[in-house]
C-alpha cells in the first residue's frame, strides 16, 4: 500500500454495503456507547471523527449533543455517500440530532482538511489497524495538531490482543485488512505511538470482546 491508497471500510474484498450489517455483530452498540461515553460531548464542542467511514460515530455523537460541531472525515466517497444517506435519514426520524459536515481527506492530512487547533475531541474507530505503522504514526501526529491545547484524544481500535481466544477471533480482521497493518495493533503498539506522538495522560481504558477479537478504548490529551 502507498502513502495514498487504504484499505476500505469493510476490508479488502468486501464492497461498503457489507460494512454495517457486518460491524453490527461486533458488539457495536456496546462498545459505541461506551467511546460516547468518553467523549462525553458538550456544547459548542468541535469534535472530528477521522476516518469517519460511514458516520454511525459521528451521527451518534450528534445525538448525544446536538448542539456540538461534528466533523467526519474519510478518504473514501462510497463511504462518506452512505454516511449522508444515514444522517438524511436520522434527520427525517429523530427530533434532535445534529447532522454531521463530511470532508473527503486522509487522516494523515486532517489538520488541512478541518483547520489545525480546532478541535476540542478528536475521536476515531476502527481505522489505525488499517494502516502501515508509518501511517498511523502520520495520522497520530495530524490529529494531535488538529487539536487545540488541552483537547482530548478517544479512539476505539483492535488493541493489544491478550488471550488465544482473543488471537484467534483477530484472524478474521487480519483476513480483510492484511497481516501486516494489523499485527502492531494486535502486538499493542497503539499507546506507544499515542505518546510518541506527543500526547499526554495516554490510557487504555477500556476492553471489550468481541467476535473478531479484542477492542480498545485509548483516551489522551494534548498538553
Ligand atoms: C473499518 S472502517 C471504520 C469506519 C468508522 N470509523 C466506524 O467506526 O465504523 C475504517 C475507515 O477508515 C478509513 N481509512 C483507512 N485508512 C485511512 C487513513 N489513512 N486515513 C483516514 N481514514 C482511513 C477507511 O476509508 C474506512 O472508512
Amino acid at each position: 500500500m502507498n502513502e495514498r491508497s487504504f484499505t476500505p471500510a469493510a476490508g479488502r474484498f468486501a464492497p461498503v454495503r457489507f460494512y454495517d450489517p457486518v460491524l453490527a455483530l461486533t458488539r457495536e452498540r456496546l462498545w459505541r456507547s461506551v467511546l460516547a461515553m468518553h467523549v462525553a460531548p458538550r456544547p459548542d464542542d468541535v469534535i472530528v471523527d477521522v476516518g469517519c467511514g460511514t458516520g454511525s460515530l459521528a451521527l451518534l455523537l450528534g445525538r448525544v449533543e446536538p448542539r456540538a460541531t461534528v466533523i467526519g472525515v474519510d478518504p473514501d466517497p462510497a463511504a462518506l455517500d452512505v454516511a449522508r444517506r444515514k444522517a438524511a435519514a436520522a434527520a427525517a426520524t429523530t427530533a434532535a440530532c445534529a447532522s454531521p459536515q463530511w470532508r473527503q481527506g486522509m487522516g494523515d492530512a486532517v489538520a488541512a482538511t478541518v483547520g489545525a487547533g480546532v478541535a476540542d475531541t478528536v475521536v476515531s474507530s476502527l481505522v489505525l489497524h488499517q494502516c502501515p505503522v508509518p501511517m498511523k504514526r502520520a495520522v497520530l501526529a495530524a490529529m494531535y495538531d488538529t487539536l487545540r491545547p488541552g483537547g482530548r484524544l478517544v479512539i476505539a481500535d483492535y488493541g493489544r490482543q491478550r488471550t488465544a481466544a482473543m488471537r484467534l477471533a483477530f484472524r478474521i480482521v487480519q483476513l480483510a485488512d492484511g497481516k501486516a497493518d494489523t499485527q502492531p495493533n494486535a502486538d499493542g503498539i497503539v499507546p506507544r505511538l499515542i505518546a510518541g506522538a506527543g500526547f499526554q495522560e495516554v490510557r487504555e481504558s477500556e476492553t471489550v470482546a468481541t467476535v473478531t477479537g479484542s477492542l480498545s478504548i485509548y483516551v489522551a490529551r494534548r498538553p
